[in-house]
């Protein structure tokens, strides 16, 4: 069975290069044996996530969709944007709602739980969007997800993509191949395969 891998990209923005840098991770990990599924978050509305909306309303349906999507992958290839010198709200949002998911078909489920995630982002500025990932390795480590150490930030983004939306940068361009090669590896040998 070939490893599932989702690319998740952090912005839903016309013109992204975080979904820019997603397109490009998922092409080049379709390459491979893995079975890669890019989704977007605009398929995925969700309302910002309030303990009393939760308790009144129950779980949107969308955040049960995404915990499922989620919950049947061995990785997941997240690619977000920094905000602040931290996480982006869109993705900290539906990542907080899909951490309440507890239950699927009846079936007790833990969506991040043993789920092998890699991490990427770009930034117009020459961080690369570095810091936001550094934040995102506490939140997924709490979230008890196996977590790779190659990631990939992208620099100076806004010029880093040519018009077919291939990385020009030599190093960026290796930091990519390094990230999905050992996506692909750990998701193959260690995925969950199934919920
Ligand atoms: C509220 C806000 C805060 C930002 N803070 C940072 C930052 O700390 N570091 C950074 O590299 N870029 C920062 N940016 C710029 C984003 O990296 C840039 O808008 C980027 O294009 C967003 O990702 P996207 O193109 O995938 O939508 C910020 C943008 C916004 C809207």
């Amino acid at each position: 069975m070939s490893a599932r891998i989702l690319v998740l990209p952090g912005s839903v923005r016309t013109g992204s290069l975080n979904a820019l840098l997603a397109a490009e991770a998922a092409r080049r990990l379709a390459l491979t044996s893995a079975s890669v599924t890019l989704l977007s978050l605009a398929d995925y509305p969700l309302p910002l996530l309030d303990a009393d909306l939760e308790a009144s309303d129950g779980l949107p349906e969308n955040a049960v969709k995404l915990a499922e999507r989620i919950a049947a992958q061995d990785a997941l290839l997240l690619v977000s944007p920094e905000y602040n010198a931290s996480l982006p709200p869109l993705l900290k949002n539906a990542v907080d709602w899909v951490s309440r998911v507890t239950r699927i078909g009846g079936r007790p489920v833990q969506p991040f739980r043993r789920l092998i995630v890699g991490f990427a982002a770009a930034s117009p500025r020459p961080g690369g969007g570095a810091r936001s990932l550094a934040a995102w390795r506490l939140v997924f480590q709490d979230l008890g997800a196996d977590l790779l150490t190659p990631q990939c930030t992208v620099g100076e983004a806004g010029t880093a993509f040519d018009e077919s939306g291939r990385l020009s940068s030599e190093r960026a361009n290796l930091a990519l191949d390094t990230l999905v090669e050992t996506l692909v590896g750990q998701a193959s040998a260690l995925g969950r395969h199934g919920f």
